[in-house]
């Protein structure tokens, strides 16, 4: 089966079902699978910057996209097609561009969508760095940005504008896991205005656990670096969406405007990470719920923000939307910043470091780390507290997670 994507021919095994009819878990492990001359079971790394053409007239043709064919890696490469393939399956989207970082993805697909004038308008909770994108970066290029909260779905009706082109936002959402009803969003959005943009970051719920793209959203942008890879060794990242869409990213937003594009190599690593993916998110989220509880039931922890917990505010949409609450969940202390800190720092299963979804246990302050880049006022609006300690729940053992915490929440009773 040979499948156009922009000038780029992706061949698949001609003997192969219609893919869309199977399982998750097939899915995860056969889509996009292709023909190789070795007949390698994995697809290779096609570790190359470039790709040979037969002729002056060829290369001239593929660059003018009116014959198929790779050009360059920048634009395209079989390695990175195989996690595009895997991806735009499992979010159910007609195509997806594998790109550096999921910052690479956010800022190719804003780049590909709007231009000085427009408007977009973002929920006030967001990853660290994908604030700054919005908050100080494109506000320089004469795009007006409006950060609203989104969990109460009259604040978009009100926000909306003629100039609005692109609504923005993540749930559950770094840090605070705050869900956002996407159904209800995208049709807000919708009804105003059926050309905005309705963008989702998917990067703590997984296609696994729920799917943007079928709720009404028209682009899911991915930190492939977490989940998707899960292993912690990569950064990379994914924009799924219409294929006209991906191919203006693939031509323009990476081309062009980032030059952010996944490496061969972290292509390979990425595809050997998604043939887990199901069965990596089933234990993540047993094993958040198990972690989740303890902490919801220790006397020196103050609140847990976790999807999973009946008493979250944002349980009841999450529940309607995702078929596990994830597994990254956030929590505070009853004592001050200081001796929060002295405590966490005694943890010796459990790793402080920045980042989420990978096998191991990872624990990290957000306001003085991963949402730096928010003014301790912008902190405030955003409901990110001081104190808020972000975990992401690994793959160990969870009664090995939970003795790690028991032991220093113990001490500080
Ligand atoms: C929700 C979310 N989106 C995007 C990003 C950015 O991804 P990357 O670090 O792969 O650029 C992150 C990183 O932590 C994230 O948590």
């Amino acid at each position: 089966m040979l499948i156009r994507e922009g000038n780029i021919l992706i061949e698949r095994m001609n003997n192969f079902m219609d893919i869309k009819k199977q399982g998750f878990a097939t899915r995860q492990i056969h889509a996009g699978k292709e023909s190789n001359s070795a007949g390698a079971l994995c697809t290779p790394i096609y570790q190359t910057s470039t790709f040979e053409f037969d002729s002056v007239e060829q290369g001239g043709n593929r660059f003018a996209g009116t014959e198929d064919g790779y050009i360059y890696t920048r634009l395209g490469n079989p390695s990175t097609a195989r996690v595009e393939a895997i991806i735009a399956e499992l979010e159910g989207g007609e195509a997806a561009l594998a790109t550096a970082s999921g910052m690479g993805a956010i800022s190719a697909a804003l780049w590909s969508l709007i231009e000085a004038g427009d408007e977009i308008i973002a929920d006030e909770t967001l990853y660290g760095c994908t604030y700054a994108l919005l908050a100080h970066g494109l506000t320089k290029f004469g795009v007006n940005v409006k950060f609203i909260d989104m969990a109460d779905p009259s604040n978009l009706k009100d926000a909306l504008s003629d100039k609005t082109k692109v609504v923005y936002f993540e749930t559950p959402c770094n840090p605070t896991l705050k869900v956002i009803d996407i159904e209800e969003t995208a049709k807000t959005a919708h009804e105003y205005n059926s050309n905005i943009c309705v963008v989702v970051d998917n990067t703590f719920a997984t296609p696994y656990l729920q799917r943007p793209l079928e709720l009404g959203a028209d682009v899911v942008v991915h930190s492939a670096t977490k989940y998707l890879n899960g292993h912690g060794d990569v950064i990379a990242g994914v924009i799924v969406g219409k294929a006209d869409f991906i191919t203006t990213c693939r031509m323009f937003g990476v081309k062009d405007m980032t030059g952010a594009v996944m490496s061969p190599f972290n292509a390979f690593l990425m595809q050997r990470g998604l043939k887990t993916l199901d069965i990596r998110m089933e234990r993540h989220c047993a094993n958040a719920m198990k972690v989740a509880e303890f902490l919801h039931d220790h006397p020196a922890v103050d609140k847990v923000y976790y999807p999973g917990l009946k008493d979250f505010e944002g349980y009841e949409i999450a529940k309607k939307q995702m078929s596990l609450p994830g597994a990254v969940l956030s929590i505070e202390l009853k004592a001050d910043r200081e001796k929060t800190a002295a405590a966490l720092n005694k943890l010796e299963l459990c790793t402080i470091a920045v980042s989420l979804g990978s096998d191991e246990t990872l624990v990290e302050h957000a306001a003085s780390m991963t949402h730096s880049t928010y003014t301790p006022e912008e902190l405030k609006a955003a409901n990110i507290s001081e104190g808020l300690v972000r975990i992401s729940i690994g793959l160990e053992d969870p009664e090995d997670i939970i003795a790690d915490f028991k032991r220093i929440l113990d001490e500080l009773i």
